[in-house]
């Protein structure tokens, strides 16, 4: 086991070692930001450390109205919900859209908290190839009965493999069929991909009818908590329909100050952005140069496997023993891990490109 002793950032101190750190979700590196500091210690202050209750009895209090305010401004929106976990966000929106769909049509590599959800409400659960939008095609005209409406859910980025989920593609699909909807998970496109870090649906330009998401102040965000967005008498919906956020306590008080500030900043600052894409992109470019097959996305999540003879775990540890932290997933160890296990990269706006070269370098001396 590993102990981080420091603010998670491109240099982390983890297990008394100073190291080049190219794990975890914090892409902005916001969790250890001084305005994000500075506004949870103040709210703690003020408030105390939670208000003990849900949002649904006592448990608002004026940081969780910033919050909302903040997230509202961010996502264009005239609503949001927030709850205690980005996990419970697919219960919220498959429990809360109960009434819209009939049978759930769900990536094979979806998320443990979208499949938990889907087989949480008692509907019929169909699984498709992992961003196959033929298999879709295909299983929704083997499964889906006439009169039925389906729900598609996945992920937006896939946690470990990086991938966008082809939701153009998808929307094609459900063209033909009456009231189709789509459910996706953007826990790590929430503040990163889209012009104004909106998610998937803004990567790709779209907008309109039966298309949902949910997101997480826990990644970017560098914050904890669970995000959805959009207009007041769908926000009003889910809170009525859904169990949660109603059986479990509001986001706690410094995780809530410490995510409206992040949100404010992301808002005001859109140079982060433009930081993590390049860097993503970079980094993407120096990877496909060793022969990796990589897509040249901007998802700062870059998933190197199945090159031959490499054995990826021996190779973080050797890249740990240059004191430069990435992560190895065991095949079936995690979502969207490729089946004989993987590295995962993180990158993030505030990396060097001396730092990724770096890292490439160290790679590139191992395979
Ligand atoms: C796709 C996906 N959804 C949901 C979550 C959970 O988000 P949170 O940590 O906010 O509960 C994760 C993170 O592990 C994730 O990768």
């Amino acid at each position: 086991m590993h102990i981080m002793e420091s603010t998670p950032g491109p240099r982390t101190v983890i297990d008394g070692k100073e190291v080049d750190y190219f794990a975890g979700t914090g892409y902005y590196c916001l969790q250890g930001h001084p305005e994000v500091i500075a506004a949870a210690v103040e709210a703690v202050k003020k408030y105390g450390v939670a208000s003990g209750t849900s949002s649904t009895g006592y448990g608002n209090t004026p940081v969780s109205v910033e919050l909302e305010t903040s997230a509202a401004r961010f996502f264009g929106t005239e609503s949001v919900i927030c709850y205690a976990s980005g996990c419970l966000g697919n219960s919220i929106l498959l429990e809360g859209l109960g009434d819209d769909y009939d049978a759930i049509f769900a990536d094979k590599e979806s998320h443990y908290s979208i499949m938990n959800a889907a087989y949480m409400v008692y509907k019929p659960v169909i699984v498709f190839e992992d961003r196959d939008p033929e298999d879709l095609r295909k299983k929704l005209k083997m499964y889906l009965e006439p009169s039925q409406r389906p729900v598609v859910i996945c992920d937006g980025i896939f946690p470990i493999s990086g991938h966008i989920s082809p939701i153009p593609q998808y929307v094609e699909v459900l063209k033909e069929i009456e009231g189709a909807i789509i459910c996706v998970d953007d826990a790590h496109a929430t503040g990163v991909i889209g012009e104004k870090g909106r998610g998937t649906y803004e990567y790709f330009g779209l907008t309109g009818e039966g298309l949902y998401a949910s997101g997480t102040l826990g990644k970017a965000l560098g914050a904890q908590g669970g995000i959805i967005a959009g207009d007041k008498a769908y926000i009003k919906k889910l809170k009525e329909k859904s169990t949660f956020p109603n059986a479990c306590s509001a986001i706690a008080i410094p995780a809530a100050a410490a995510a409206a500030k992040a949100l404010d900043i992301l808002y005001r600052d859109l140079d982060l952005r433009r930081k993590l894409w390049d860097n993503a992109l970079y980094a993407k470019s120096g990877f496909r140069g060793l022969g990796f097959a990589i897509d040249d996305s901007p998802a700062p999540i870059i998933c190197l496997h199945s090159l031959k003879n490499v054995d990826f775990q021996a190779l973080q540890l050797e890249l740990y023993k240059k004191n430069i932290a990435v992560t190895y997933l065991a095949g079936g160890g995690y979502t969207s891990v490729p089946r004989n296990g993987a590295l995962r990269i993180s990158i993030f706006s505030s990396h060097t490109r001396e730092q990724i070269d770096g890292l490439i370098e160290a790679i590139s001396r191992l395979i």
